[in-house]
């Protein structure tokens, strides 16, 4: 890539200049202000600050060094010591060349590809995914495939929860209240009905509440019948949760739920009580604050009422029963093991971020020198509100069921494409809906910053104009139909042509396409696929500013191979980008 071969540069020269110095920090970014030039690097003034040097100086010494006269028209120094480089229209030529003949898309696969394991989507068994479901799978799914993209080796974990106190009263309610038609017809609406009859029956006869706790005592305890139902339990819930990341076209790599950590919770808090890190305190079993962190940002201190107390990571409860912690430490230790990660990536809401604080700096105290090795993330997200400004309801006041969004999010979506395509078959207008709603609801869900609540609207979301799934999947099925007409007057563009560009709409087109590496690296760095979403759209826009000034198909020579070439690597990009997204595209809309 252009950017990486200006930094090899640019790091040669610095050395040069300074034969000790250390350069891996020395980067080439796109130029913030276009005006300046196309790529910049301010590297030089930190290095400067490290070794008392004048960082103007420095930028001079290190520009006499710089030998990039094949790619740039001009090394400018601007500012405290910035070095601005302005690409030439030929270099820009051979990256677009060297990406027709199949060599790159404008990205570089990781030079050091680390293994990243991402536990994403991770529902409950036996309660229905919901409208929330949509984000972490969906923020899950496409950090994986960006991670895939740019070489790393991927491991996907769905951490499903299917262990847990609310099983003794879904047994007790399988055993006494199933009506098995209703559980073939629709099984987890049929075990919610089963949790909440039994949960308001033990709300209000105690005798009621032993039963079940008998029965999840039972299970505890590995009672065959009690093992089997829950094994149902969870098979039914699976092969819902299979219908819904089926159409949204997602898949793990594994599937470990909580229930499978559970011999390893025992010895875990064992092992934690041996080396002091937890106590026992009223019966339960924590990990506490060890004072090494100032009050305000220690996540085993809580404020009550001006005074700081103990807010411990609890491991074991005082019935003996263990805590999601318990099991969250025992799955960073299975997967160290397993795995040997370099990056272990939690998709998950938000209000989850004490518990994961919590988690991170606990089994760093566990097992310091393993926590060395990789690096623990969460990456949360916020709520979605409905148009008032609160959670997202039904009508009635109910959490949206996630099957029930895709259905309207396809319904709707036809309503858009029939408008737009009357004449088109019903099953193929079916199909482009599919695709149309499915892209609109993860597309509005991937655009904001994930750490902000977002209004769901359909009508935002839907909009042909804007920046929207239906906006970029059109700009995509127009670049087809320019491919195919191309492709009808094959009579002029038979002949070998060069690749050469002048207009200053073709240059903006061709220095976009070629940020699609640094735009993908940037997702995966911070773990924002919202700088994606805003990158294509910045593309669609610079490519119609394009297509408006500069006539394609009536164009001839080389302007038509550049032009034509300009329209297909769009074209590629805008795929490649969506498919990462998890976005299929069509061909007509
Ligand atoms: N099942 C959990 C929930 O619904 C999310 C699990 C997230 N992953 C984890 N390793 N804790 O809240």
């Amino acid at each position: 890539m252009l950017h990486l071969k200006l930094q090899a540069s640019l790091q040669a020269a610095v050395r040069a200049v300074l034969p000790d110095a250390e350069v891996v920090n020395v980067l080439v970014r796109p130029c913030p202000d276009a005006r300046h030039g196309d790529y910049q690097s301010n590297a030089l003034i930190a290095v400067a600050k490290q070794r008392k040097l004048n960082p103007r100086q420095l930028a001079e010494q290190v520009q006499a060094q710089l030998d990039v006269t094949e790619l740039c028209d001009a090394v400018e120094i601007s500012g405290p010591g910035f070095l601005n480089f302005r690409v030439r229209p030929a270099a820009l030529a051979a990256v677009l060349q060297s990406a027709a003949q199949g060599e790159h898309l404008f990205f570089a696969k990781a030079a050091q590809p680390r293994t990243v394991v991402i536990d994403f989507s991770s529902p409950n068994v036996a309660k229905p995914m919901h409208v929330g479901h949509i984000r972490s799978t969906g923020l899950g799914d496409a950090l994986q495939r960006v991670f895939r993209l740019l070489g790393h080796r991927v491991v996907t974990d769905n951490h499903i929860g299917d262990w847990g106190t609310q099983f003794g009263k879904l047994l007790l309610g399988w055993k006494q209240l199933l009506d098995r038609d209703a559980l073939g017809r629709d099984a987890i609406a049929e075990l919610e009905r089963l949790y909440k009859t039994i949960n308001a029956e033990c709300d209000a006869t105690p005798a009621r509440l032993e039963e079940a706790k008998l029965e999840l005592v039972k299970l505890q305890a590995g009672d065959a019948e009690n093992i089997a139902v829950w094994q149902e339990m969870i098979r039914v819930s699976q092969a819902q949760f299979d219908t819904i990341y089926g159409r949204l076209g997602v898949k793990f790599d594994h599937a470990l739920g909580e229930s499978f950590y559970n011999p390893q919770l025992g010895p875990v808090v064992n092992d934690l009580l041996a080396s002091g890190l937890a106590r026992e305190s009223e019966g339960a079993v924590g990990v506490f604050s060890d004072g090494s962190l100032p009050q305000k940002s220690d996540p085993f201190l809580v404020n009550r009422d001006g005074e700081w107390v103990a807010d411990p990571a609890l491991v074991r409860k005082s019935d003996g029963g263990f805590n999601y912690m318990t099991t969250d430490l025992a799955t960073v230790d299975y997967r160290l093991k397993t795995w040997a990660p370099e990056e272990i990536v939690y998709v998950v809401d938000d209000r989850q971020a004490p518990h994961f604080r919590k988690l991170f700096l606990t089994f760093a105290r566990w097992q310091s020198d393993a926590a060395k090795q990789v690096k623990l993330i969460h990456v949360g997200f916020g709520k979605i509100l409905g148009e008032d400004g609160k959670p997202f309801k039904t009508r009635s006041g109910d959490t949206v069921k996630l099957g029930d969004l895709l259905d309207e999010a396809e319904e709707r979506a036809l309503a858009v494409v029939t408008e737009k395509n009357p004449d088109l078959p019903e099953a193929q207008r079916k199909e482009i809906a599919r695709i149309v709603g499915l892209g609109s609801v993860k597309y509005a869900d991937l655009l904001p910053n994930r750490q902000s609540d977002y209004q769901f609207s359909w009508d935002k979301m839907l909009a042909l104009q804007g920046n929207t799934a239906p906006y970029l999947l059109y700009a995509y099925t127009r670049l087809r139909s320019i491919h195919r007409k191309s492709l009808e007057q094959s009579a002029v563009s038979g002949q070998r042509s060069a690749v050469s560009l002048n207009a200053p709409d073709e240059i903006a087109l061709a220095k976009q396409l070629l940020n699609f590496g640094l735009v993908l690296e940037a997702v995966a760095e911070e773990y924002r696929p919202n700088f994606l979403c805003n990158y294509l759209y910045d593309l669609a826009g610079v490519f119609a500013r394009f297509y408006e000034s500069c006539p394609v198909l009536k164009s001839e020579g080389d302007e038509r191979a550049t032009r034509l070439l300009l329209c297909d690597l769009t074209g590629r990009v805008l795929k490649q980008g969506l498919e990462v997204l998890g976005i299929e595209t069509t061909e007509q809309m």
